[in-house]
């Protein structure tokens, strides 16, 4: 996100309601959510949008086989995903749905449009069609030919009349706008993988069907009630829908979006075929398209349609909403994906929110409480500790940037520099010293420098944990607001002299989880794989001969250092293992390596690597590698190839 206009539309995916909410929903939401708050502290006109996807053939079935229609089915669903937003307090400005009226109207506004622009036409299509992502997929990458490669389900062959969009009309126009925009899909690792997607050519899109009902039909004009259109189409609308398109426009001003955000598995129809729509609407692109990572479970994607979900209502009960929240955005780089355990959460309550922040405002009310019945008074607090408050102002100047790259990990890592400036203060400068040898005054600064410091933190990390700061601004006698916000987070300034109000310690420590279990995993069984003879690991093979090369061809190849950030096992696979593998980019790389049966994800988790940084990207089992490490291998196993002393990620071999 950048800083430069005044309004901010902020929009989550609309979620599927062919089952109810898990934390993978949960994170999309409370990382727009997050966003918007923010938004609105920095004095932006914010709109918040998300909502359900409730037509298509996934749906209608899921209705079928509980005896519904699919509107009451979708009624149904559709409200427990608002109920849960309502629950966690998320400050959406709109919730909308599929079926509404006015969304549909602006769907068939946009066919009509798309149409007579000359981008629709109609043929036969056939294909490989995967019900439960609602997308086809060309046989080569199938699994088995048969299987989907994304959930891996079987998929069937679908053939039928359809209408199709001339994607492949805007190849150019949309490798313009990659390159053009540095920043528009982040992170920036994830535009290369679509880059290279559309450079491998785009085809047209088939954007109705014949072959169920449960969709939005045709302009009427078009004249052809067999169809429907493809929810995708339908689903993609609906971010300018919800704006007033094709019925009153009534905020549209709002569009273009600054962030759209969503998760990985559905980055190719938000980076190639939403902005393809939005140019044959004559419609302005968004600024930023941002990709999270995804939540496993035991190290499998968690979806709905795997049975293995967390439930996000559930666990926050348990934990308290705050700290699920900063949980979620602490525990995994953006992008990045992250294994949900409870031991995790624990930690990161324990140990950031209880020692470092919880514990902070407990020495705060301690100290004041005991030398200067509660008061505090900020007046000298420059005179005797302006190096440390020079040091919190200098991490506080790094965070809003770090949040419109939507580096969020980083950003919360960044704003608690400023807890252990003041965690340390106390210890070095020791209040009931300074009390002891008569300096009140240098103990009074203190005790403002303390305040200050929680309240400058309380400000920034209000878009996180909103109930928690709300607390934490109470007790030291401000509201958090765009004037606070640009005084005390974005300024020097410090807190008027008060008392403070003492409160009961924000995070009482966890010793051992709160749940008993989550929802169980409820294993299905897999699609059986045939052998693949051409896949048939290469035993090592007795070299001939070595071909010579010059020097110059051994530095076509980039070799740098890395070192595993994250590691899990690729599910249902023998060989591969996961690696989130940092090269000292902006973001970790992801490696597929096969290497699982001489290294488990816990033996790679922090350790060091050798990668080849510059091989063209493969995907294996469905999973993008962007790398290879390098490994020596003889009868007796496999080792990897590693620096002998740890070298600064990214550092070049060679
Ligand atoms: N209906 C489509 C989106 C249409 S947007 C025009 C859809 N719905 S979904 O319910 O399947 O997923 C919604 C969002 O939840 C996606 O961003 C998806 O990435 C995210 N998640 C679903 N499972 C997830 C995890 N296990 N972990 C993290 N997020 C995941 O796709």
């Amino acid at each position: 996100m950048s800083n430069s206009c005044e309004k901010a539309y902020i929009t989550t995916p609309i979620y599927y309601v062919n089952d109810i909410a898990h934390i993978g929903h949960a994170y999309t939401t409370i990382i727009a959510d997050t966003l918007a708050r923010y938004s609105r502290m920095a004095g932006l006109e914010t709109f918040f949008l998300t909502g359900t996807d409730e037509h298509g053939q996934k749906i209608e079935e899921a209705a079928k086989s509980r005896g519904k229609t699919s509107q009451a089915y979708a009624d149904e669903i559709s409200a427990t995903f608002k109920n849960l937003w309502d629950d966690f307090d998320i400050s959406y400005d709109k919730f909308i749905r599929t079926t509404d009226a006015e969304h549909i109207k602006g769907v068939q506004k946009a066919f009509s449009t798309m149409h007579s622009n000359g981008d629709i036409y109609k043929d036969t299509y056939k294909g490989h069609y995967c019900i439960s992502c609602e997308t086809f997929f060309p046989l080569i990458q199938l699994v088995d030919e048969e299987f989907c490669p994304e959930c891996g389900k079987s998929t069937s062959i679908v053939e039928e009349e359809s209408y199709f969009f001339k994607l492949s009309k805007y190849e150019d126009r949309l490798l313009e706008w990659y390159a053009q925009n540095d920043d528009c899909i982040l992170p920036r690792s994830k535009k290369n993988e679509v880059i290279r997607f559309v450079e491998g050519g785009l085809q047209d899109l088939s954007i109705t069907r014949t072959s169920f009902d449960w969709g939005v039909k045709l302009p009427e004009d078009m004249n052809d009630p067999k169809h429907v259109m493809y929810v995708w189409l339908d689903a993609l609308m609906n971010y300018v829908t919800a704006l007033g398109y094709g019925t009153d426009d009534a905020n549209m001003d709002y569009w273009p979006a600054r962030v759209q955000l969503i998760g990985k598995d559905i980055l190719r129809f938000h980076a190639i075929y939403w902005p393809a729509f939005l140019m044959s609407l004559d419609l302005p692109l968004p600024k930023h398209i941002a990709a999270h990572g995804w939540w496993t479970r035991d190290g499998e994607k968690m979806s709905k349609s795997k049975g293995n979900v967390v439930n996000p209502k559930e666990v926050a009960d348990a934990y308290g909403l705050d700290s699920f929240r900063y949980f979620m955005l602490r525990e995994v780089p953006f992008g990045g994906d992250g294994d949900f355990s409870q031991k995790a959460l624990i930690d990161r309550i324990n140990s950031d929110l209880g020692n470092d922040l919880g514990n902070l405002m407990n020495r705060l009310i301690g100290m004041s409480g005991k030398y200067f019945e509660g008061k505090v008074d900020s007046s000298l607090v420059e005179k005797y500790y302006q190096v440390e408050l020079d040091e919190v102002h200098a991490s506080l100047a790094k965070l809003e940037p770090l949040l419109y790259e939507m580096q969020l990990h980083r950003y919360l890592e960044e704003l608690w520099r400023p807890l252990t400036v003041a965690n340390r203060a106390i210890d070095k400068y020791q209040p009931w010293t300074l009390i002891k040898e008569g300096k009140e005054e240098e103990a009074m600064a203190l005790n403002g420098l303390i305040a200050a410091i929680l309240a400058k933190v309380s400000v920034m990390l209000y878009p996180v944990m909103p109930e928690i700061c709300t607390k934490i601004s109470t007790a030291l006698g401000f509201s958090i607001n765009h004037d606070t916000w640009t005084k005390l987070a974005m300024g020097t300034a410090l807190l008027e002299t008060f008392t403070l109000e003492k409160i009961d310690p924000l995070f009482p420590r966890i010793e051992e989880p709160l749940l008993a279990q989550i929802d169980p995993v409820d294993k299905k069984e897999e699609p059986k794989k045939k052998e693949n003879p051409k896949k048939k690991e290469n035993q090592s093979k007795p070299t001939e001969g070595i071909a010579l090369i010059g020097i110059d061809q051994f530095f076509q190849t980039s070799l740098k250092v890395g070192t595993v950030v994250q590691a899990d096992e690729v599910p249902k696979s023998k060989k591969l293992l996961l690696l989130q593998v940092d090269v000292g980019e902006e973001t970790p790389r992801q490696i597929v390596a096969g290497i699982k049966e001489w290294y488990s994800a816990e033996d790679m988790l922090d350790t060091q690597v050798c990668v080849v940084a510059n091989l063209n990207p493969a995907k294996l089992m469905g999973h993008l590698s962007e790398g290879m490490l390098l490994a020596a291998k003889d009868k007796d196993g496999l080792c990897m190839i590693r620096p002998e002393k740890p070298k600064t990620s990214g550092t070049p071999i060679g």
